[in-house]
């Protein structure tokens, strides 16, 4: 009795390889999965609260509480007392502010709140970018974070052609809103004074255009649509003033240096990330007179100076937060 189950068995693990082999042959692609493992696309693994955990040693305990994003309703119900001004907190800056809060919007994309282990890369226009074939990987990254006017089309095999957010502020808005983004972008407007709101208020809401106040004239022209634009929350400016650059906090009513959109831009994700790569972050050597800073454009670190930017000191702030493991580089620094 025994021996003839035991060829029943047989018999039908017989059958089920016929019937495997003839389903293999007949579909050529199921043959492999059949038989081979797939192979995995190779992702970065992610460890969930790594980069905030490891961010802490440079500043402190800051929660996850503060919104990336400004909210009307922080503004509208309960008047949020900022301690600072402008680029560092919306004190004296709150009227303008509520007009931009009423016809813009706060959100995360779901895509990305859903995310339990988020990853991002920031990318800086810095030239080592240029040939470095980096377009594909950047492209996987949950999160791309880009900076000013930063070109995409035509660099995408270098940069990429995926981008999550665009930090900007007025001066730095001349690129074309939808042919350097994603329909989906969100464009990040970083204020630094109270006109950088009156001028996104003026472009939204199709009100004549004010010149004066800039340092360089902003688009007047800026094809967008609202529900695309975000308002930065101030604390990340001023985290990356104090805890990265010790910059002093109190404030004259012009403050001289100020932190880099690239700086800004690491810190804000060293907060929304779990994991935080940088990519063509970096400056020439000041003897060097002759390289060009910028992926795409023909300057050099003189037009650098006057920005209120103090590049080797950021320098050593990211070479800080490399050390700790807090961000990794994807292009020498
Ligand atoms: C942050 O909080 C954790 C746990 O609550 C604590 O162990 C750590 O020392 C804190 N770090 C700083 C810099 O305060
Ligand atoms: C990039 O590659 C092109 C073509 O191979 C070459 O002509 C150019 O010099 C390279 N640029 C840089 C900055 O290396
Ligand atoms: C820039 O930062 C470096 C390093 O912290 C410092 O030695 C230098 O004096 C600073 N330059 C200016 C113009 O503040
Ligand atoms: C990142 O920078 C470190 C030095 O700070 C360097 O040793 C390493 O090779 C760089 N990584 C890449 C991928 O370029």
């Amino acid at each position: 009795m025994i021996s003839k189950s035991r060829w029943k068995l047989l018999a039908m693990l017989a059958l089920v390889l016929v019937v495997m082999v003839w389903y293999s042959i007949s579909r050529e692609d199921k043959y492999i999965e059949l038989f081979y493992f797939p192979i995995p696309e190779k992702k970065e693994p992610c460890f969930q609260g790594e980069a905030e955990r490891k961010a802490s040693k440079i500043f402190g305990n800051h929660s996850r509480d503060q919104p990336i994003f400004l909210q009307l309703k922080d503004y509208f119900w309960v008047k949020t007392p900022s301690a600072y001004e402008l680029p560092y907190g919306t004190k004296g800056s709150e009227d303008l502010l509520l007009r931009v809060l009423a016809i813009t919007s706060y959100s995360i994309p779901e895509s990305i709140q859903s995310l339990k282990c988020r990853r991002c890369v920031v990318v800086g226009n810095g030239h080592r970018l240029r040939n470095s074939s980096l377009g594909d990987a950047i492209n996987k990254y949950d999160v791309v974070i880009r900076l000013n006017n930063a070109p995409v089309a035509g660099y995408e095999g270098d940069v990429g052609s995926k981008t999550t957010m665009r930090l900007f502020y007025p001066e730095s808005a001349h690129f074309d809103p939808k042919v350097e983004n994603n329909p989906d972008t969100l464009l990040v407007l970083v204020a630094f004074k109270a006109m950088d709101f009156h001028w996104i208020e003026t472009i939204l809401s199709d009100k004549k255009r004010v010149r004066k106040g800039f340092w360089k004239q902003p688009p007047l022209i800026w094809d967008v649509n609202p529900k695309q634009i975000r308002i930065l929350n101030p604390f990340f400016m001023e985290i990356a003033a104090d805890k990265l650059l010790s910059l002093p906090m109190q404030q004259p009513r012009k403050i001289k240096q100020k932190p880099t959109t690239g700086l800004l831009a690491i810190t804000l994700a060293l907060h929304l990330c779990d994991s935080v790569h940088i990519a063509g972050f970096g400056y020439p050597d000041a003897y060097n007179k002759k390289q060009t800073i910028h992926y795409y454009e023909q300057i050099t670190l003189k037009s650098m100076a006057g920005s209120g930017h103090n590049v080797s000191q950021e320098a050593l702030a990211i070479k800080r937060m490399l050390e700790i493991g807090a961000v990794k580089n994807l292009t020498y620094f």
